[in-house]
C-alpha cells in the first residue's frame, strides 16, 4: 500500500487523514498541533517534542513524503493527507535499514533527536539523490543533535543508502 497517497475528498465533519497507512478521523480543534494529535490523541509517542518552535526537528514527520515539523502544523492542514511517523519504519518487528544502521554506527545516543533524524533520512533515501556526505548533511540540516557530533548519523545514513541501493 502506498502510505503517501492522499485520501479522496469525503464529506462529513472532523479531519480525515492517513497515519502510517491507516485512516484516521478526528474531531479536534483545527489549530491543534499535529504533534499533539500524534502523541496524545493517537498514542504515537515515537515523535518527540524538543523546542516546540520549529527549530530542532525532533518532531519531524512526513506529510505526503515531505519532511515537516509537526509542532508547527495545525491539524486542519493535514486533512486529506498522508502522515508517516517513526512508528512506520519497523515492520513486523523487523527494523528498517536506517534503524539498523543507526544502531550499528552509534548514530543514536540519548535518542531525543533520533525519530526526527530517521524520518528526515527516510525522506532523503526515498528520493533519488546521491547519498554524498554533503547531500546527507543538507537533508538533516533541520535536525539538531546535541550528542553525536553528527558524524555517526551521517555515516549511518550513508551505510543505509549503500545497502538499499546496492
Ligand atoms: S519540537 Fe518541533 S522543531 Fe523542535
Ligand atoms: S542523540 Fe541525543 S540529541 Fe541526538
Amino acid at each position: 500500500m502506498n502510505t503517501d497517497a492522499p485520501l479522496a475528498d469525503e464529506p462529513g465533519g472532523g479531519y480525515r487523514f492517513l497515519v502510517n497507512g491507516d485512516p484516521v478521523e478526528l474531531e479536534v480543534p483545527g489549530m491543534r498541533r499535529l504533534l499533539d494529535v500524534l502523541r496524545e490523541d493517537l498514542g504515537l509517542t515515537g515523535t518527540k517534542e524538543g523546542c516546540g518552535e520549529g527549530e530542532c526537528g525532533a518532531c519531524s514527520v512526513l506529510i505526503d513524503g515531505a519532511v515537516v515539523d509537526s509542532c508547527l502544523i495545525p491539524i486542519c492542514q493535514v486533512d486529506g493527507h498522508a502522515v508517516r511517523t517513526v512508528e512506520c519504519l519497523a515492520v513486523g518487528g523487523q527494523l528498517d535499514g536506517l534503524q539498523t544502521a543507526f544502531l550499528q554506527t552509534g548514530g543514536a545516543q540519548c535518542g531525543i533527536c533520533t525519530p526526527g533524524m530517521l524520518m528526515a533520512a527516510r525522506a532523503f533515501l526515498d528520493g533519488a539523490g546521491e547519498a554524498t556526505d554533503e547531500a546527507i548533511n543538507e537533508a538533516i540540516a533541520g535536525n539538531l543533535c546535541r550528542c553525536t557530533g553528527y558524524t555517526k548519523i551521517v555515516e549511518a545514513i550513508a551505510r543505509a543508502a549503500a545497502t538499499e541501493r546496492a
